[in-house]
């Protein structure tokens, strides 16, 4: 145990960290969806944040330059048709259609898609439709269909993203690595990205709750002149606080490292090795677990995300700090040469490769499950599942 923080503490961090976009956007969101649109909003820019971040400038577009009347007078013309209703389909498609925006949802009938579809609301014949038809009456094409199905379904939706169509993605897999997807997109059309840096369930809670997810943002083909500001207005409309300028290519490598590495790959096995020495070396499964994965999750990981790395060194005891201060450049330094490993089977598109030829596999779903369980019947996580029970919130 490293030191048990303070609840005034905690709380202090965690107002720190609060968000400072509008509060009141989804409340408002939802209002304006019944308020006819004013004819003479002024479509003017209140201007772009530059940051100095960690000394480097860069500019952060904010949903605050994009109120809803703006927004809605933007897209006025526009039908976004959101192709694919995985976890980023749900959440960008009813945070748009709760800002008023007018979206229809493209899926292949009577797949588990549709099934889910129709449980958020979507209708049948009026907003929603199988894949081809929803991109023949849209305007602008949210390509939101897993990434290997993008790849494999292509052949049959170029043809229907006619000139003057805007092509949207919210990853720049398809695109970056073409010789392995195909995936090239026609010549008349803007190609822009948006990328919630999050899972689709999460763009759809901060928007309830009122807050915004951050979100990258990025131009691969700009016919129209517009095809940034339409990137920008589009991450506002499903949801985004703040957008972040990059490239395809940047947000792809990124995206594809993070998830391997400290987000999802990285913590997995680490939390598992910590876990297995301490096992090895008789302490029981609940003090493993405790030791490795609730404290981190319950007690410090929030300090980090509330104020650093420093602050939550801080909020611990001494001997802690002197400990942690030691073992750090000694991890970093073992983990260095995983990361340039990692970084190149990104870069040089194995990760792709892989990627297509697993999820492209008519048996994806059950395939990922059959892997996921195991991870789920490891000890850690089985023990975790008793120490949960155990927290003041749990409900028998
Ligand atoms: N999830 C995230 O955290 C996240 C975050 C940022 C960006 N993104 C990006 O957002 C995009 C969508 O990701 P996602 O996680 O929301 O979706 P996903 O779970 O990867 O994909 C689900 C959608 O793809 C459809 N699909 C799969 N195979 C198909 C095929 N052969 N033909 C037609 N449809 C098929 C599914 O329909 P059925 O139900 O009919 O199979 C479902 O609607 C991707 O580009 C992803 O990289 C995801």
């Amino acid at each position: 145990m490293a030191s048990r923080p303070s609840h005034q503490l905690l709380r202090t961090a965690i107002r720190a960290a609060a968000p400072r976009v509008a509060r009141s956007y989804s409340g408002l969101a939802r209002k304006a969806t019944i308020s006819p649109i004013s004819s003479s909003f002024k479509t003017s820019y209140r201007g772009i944040k530059t940051l100095d971040f960690a000394g480097t400038k860069e500019t952060v577009y904010e949903r605050a330059d994009w109120p809803l009347p703006k927004l809605q007078e933007y897209l006025k013309n526009d039908t976004l048709a959101l192709i694919g209703y995985g976890s980023q389909g749900h959440g960008q498609g009813l945070n748009a259609r709760d800002n008023g925006l007018k979206v229809i949802v493209g899926v292949r009938k009577d797949g588990e898609s549709w099934r889910q579809a129709l449980e958020d609301g979507w209708v049948p014949g009026e907003t929603l439709f199988p894949i081809e038809e929803a991109i023949s009456r849209g305007t602008i094409i949210m390509n939101l269909l897993s990434d290997a199905a993008q790849s494999q379904t292509w052949a049959q939706i170029k043809p229907l993203i006619t000139k003057g169509k805007t092509l949207y993605f919210s990853h720049g897999f398809s695109v970056v690595f073409k010789d392995d997807t195909h995936v090239v997109p026609p010549p008349d059309v803007d190609v822009i990205l948006v990328a919630p840096k999050g899972s689709g369930r999460t763009v759809r809670t901060l928007f309830k709750e009122g807050r915004g997810i951050n979100s990258s943002i990025a131009v691969w083909q700009d016919v129209s002149g517009k095809a940034k500001e339409k990137a920008l207005a589009l991450a506002v409309g499903v949801g985004s606080g703040y957008s972040y300028e990059t490239t395809f290519e940047k947000e792809v490598y990124s995206d594809l490292y993070g998830e391997r590495g400290v987000l999802m790959g990285g913590i997995q096995g680490m939390f598992r090795a910590q876990y297995e020495v301490l096992r090895r070396n008789g302490h029981s499964p609940s003090e493993a677990f405790n030791e490795t994965v609730e404290e981190a999750t319950q007690s410090l990981f929030p300090l980090i995300g509330a104020n650093g790395m420093d602050y939550m060194y801080n909020a611990c005891s001494t001997t802690a700090r002197r400990g942690a201060l030691d073992w750090a450049p000694i991890f970093e330094k073992a983990n260095l040469p995983v990361f340039e490993a990692l970084y190149k089977s990104v870069k040089d598109g194995t990760e792709t490769r892989k990627s297509l030829e697993f999820n492209g596999r008519k048996t994806y779903r059950e395939d990922l499950a059959r892997e996921l369980e195991e991870i789920n019947n490891q000890e850690i996580w089985r023990a975790g599942r008793t120490v949960r029970t155990l927290r003041p919130e749990h409900k028998a």
